[in-house]
C-alpha cells in the first residue's frame, strides 16, 4: 500500500477543517537529522542549559495544586528549584533559594504558607518574594542589605489550568507561544480537574528518548503487543502545530490494521463495550463497529452519570489524544481525566532522565459515576480529588509501579540509550509515522543554533 505522508493518516475525514480534529497541512521538516551526541554528551546537556530550559515556558505544575492564596508547589528542574505561590495578585514564581547564603528556602513539595521563613537564618519574605525581615538585622552593615534582597522572580502564568514558567526575561506571550488553536487546551476544563495519583520515576535515557518514545505509535506492536485488540496504532493522526507542538489521534476501541482478521472481536474490544454498559455477547457489529458503539453508549448514558461531553467530539470519547508542548510536555487529553506527563532532564547525567507524571480527573459526586478502569488508577486510589497525594518517588530499575505499558517503556529506554552509544550506530532514521520526533528535534535545533 503506497502511503502518501503528506496527506497523511486522517482519524476523521467528514472533520470540518476548522475543527480541533482536523488533519493540520503537513509541516515539512525534511528527512535530515542532527546526530546522535545530544543524548550522551555533557557539552550537549549544557548547550541545553544555555539555550533551551531558559528560554522555554516550562510546565511547572497544575492550577489545581494552589487553589488559595498562600497554596504553593515546588517545581525542579536540572539544578534550578522554583516555588510556585498563589498570592493576591495570583501566582507568583520564585528561585527557591534564600538570597543570604542560598540555602534552598522550602523542602516540602507542596503546603500552604502565609510567608516563607529560610530554614538557615530565619530570614523572612512574603508570598510576593518581598523581604520582611532579617534575623539580628543591626549586625550587618546597612551597606550589605539597604537593597532589602527579596527572592529572584520569574515569569509565571496560567492558562487552562496548568502553570507555566520562564527563567527569560522577556518571554514570549504564553498562548502563542504553545502552538495549539484556540480552545484546544481549554475544551478539557483542567482547571477543574484534581491531581489524583503523581508518580516519579528515574529512567536510564536521555529526556528526549523519552519524549520520542512518547511522541510515536510506531514501537506499540513490538513493546505493547498486548495493546494490537484495541488500538489502531497505524490509523494514527499525526497533526504538527507551529512552535514544536504536535498531537497524534490514536483511535481507540479499533484493533491494529496489522492483524488479519478485521471483523471478529476480541476480549480487549469485548472489555471496551462491557465498560459502557454494553453487552459483548449481545453485539451484534463487527469489530470495527464497535468504537462508535463506544462513543453513541458513552453519549448517551452521560446525562445520568452526571458528566457533560458536549464540548466534545465522537472520537474524543474513545481516542487519545496525545498533545505535545514543546519541549518535553506530553498531555494524554481525554474529557474524563488528562495525563500530564513531563521528562525532565536529570540534574548531571545526560544519560538519566526523571518522567514525571500526574493523573488529573474532573471529580464527579454522581452515585453512578465510577472514573474508568483505562485511567490505570492502582486499587483504592482515592479519586475525590479532596486529597493531592504526595508524589511517588522511585529510582531507576525498582518497579515503578507504573503499570504494564509503562513499564515495557521504561524496560527498553536503557537498552535503546545504550545501543545508540555504539560506534555501529550512526543517527536515527525516522519514518513519517515518527514525524512528531523530526518536528521535535526541528524546534529544538532553533533554539541550540540560536534562532529562538
Ligand atoms: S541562608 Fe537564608 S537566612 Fe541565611
Ligand atoms: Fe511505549
Amino acid at each position: 500500500m503506497k502511503f502518501d505522508y503528506e496527506t497523511g493518516i486522517v482519524v476523521n475525514p467528514q472533520a470540518p477543517a476548522d475543527s480541533l480534529e482536523a488533519k493540520q497541512p503537513y509541516i515539512d521538516n525534511g528527512t535530515g537529522t542532527r546526530g546522535k551526541d545530544c543524548y550522551f554528551s555533557r557539552e550537549a546537556m549544557q548547550q541545553e542549559w544555555e539555550r533551551l530550559w531558559p528560554r522555554a515556558w516550562l510546565i511547572a505544575g497544575v492550577s489545581s495544586d494552589a487553589p488559595a492564596v498562600g497554596d504553593y508547589f515546588l517545581f525542579d528542574i536540572g539544578s534550578e528549584a522554583i516555588i510556585v505561590a498563589r498570592t493576591e495578585a495570583g501566582l507568583k514564581a520564585h528561585y527557591n533559594v534564600c538570597p543570604h547564603r542560598g540555602s534552598r528556602l522550602v523542602r516540602a513539595e507542596r503546603g500552604s504558607r502565609a510567608r516563607f521563613i529560610c530554614p538557615f537564618h530565619s530570614w523572612k519574605f512574603d508570598l510576593e518574594g518581598k523581604l520582611l525581615a532579617v534575623t539580628d538585622r543591626e549586625t550587618f552593615r546597612e551597606e550589605v542589605i539597604c537593597h532589602e534582597p527579596g527572592l529572584t522572580s520569574l515569569a509565571c502564568e496560567e492558562h487552562a489550568g496548568i502553570v507555566f514558567v520562564s527563567m527569560r526575561d522577556d518571554p514570549p506571550p504564553l498562548v502563542a507561544w504553545l502552538g495549539l488553536p484556540e480552545g484546544y487546551l481549554e475544551a478539557y476544563r483542567i482547571d477543574q480537574m484534581k491531581v489524583v495519583r503523581h508518580v516519579r520515576t528515574e529512567w536510564a535515557a536521555n529526556w528526549k528518548v523519552g519524549v520520542e518514545a512518547f511522541y510515536e505509535t510506531y514501537h506499540l506492536h513490538a513493546v505493547h503487543p498486548e495493546t494490537r485488540g484495541v488500538m489502531a496504532d497505524l490509523r494514527v493522526q499525526c497533526d504538527l502545530y507551529a512552535n514544536g507542538a504536535s498531537r497524534m489521534i490514536v483511535p481507540i476501541g479499533q484493533m491494529t490494521p496489522r492483524i488479519a482478521d478485521q471483523d471478529s472481536l476480541n476480549d480487549g474490544l469485548r472489555m471496551m463495550l462491557a465498560s459502557v454498559g454494553l453487552d459483548p455477547a449481545a453485539f451484534e457489529g463487527r469489530a470495527g463497529d464497535v468504537r462508535p458503539a463506544i462513543q453513541q453508549a458513552k453519549r448517551a448514558r452521560a446525562a445520568e452519570r452526571g458528566v457533560d461531553y458536549s464540548d466534545f467530539v465522537d472520537g474524543q470519547l474513545t481516542d487519545s489524544w496525545a498533545t505535545g508542548i514543546f519541549p518535553n510536555v506530553q498531555i494524554g487529553c481525554h474529557p474524563e481525566g488528562v495525563f500530564l506527563m513531563r521528562f525532565l532532564p536529570h540534574e548531571t547525567d545526560p544519560e538519566r532522565f526523571w518522567y514525571d507524571t500526574m493523573t488529573l480527573i474532573a471529580p464527579c459526586d454522581h452515585p453512578d459515576y465510577k472514573v474508568p478502569d483505562w485511567m490505570g488508577l492502582p486499587e483504592g486510589t482515592d479519586t475525590s480529588g479532596r486529597v493531592r497525594p504526595l508524589c511517588e518517588v522511585y529510582t531507576a530499575g525498582q518497579d515503578g509501579n507504573l503499570g504494564m505499558v509503562l513499564d515495557q517503556d521504561a524496560g527498553l529506554l536503557p537498552v535503546v540509550q545504550r545501543g545508540m552509544r555504539s560506534r555501529g550506530f550512526k543517527h536515527q532514521l525516522w519514518s513519517e509515522q515518527e514525524q512528531r520526533l523530526r518536528h521535535f528535534h526541528a524546534e529544538l535545533a532553533r533554539y541550540l543554533d540560536g534562532a529562538k
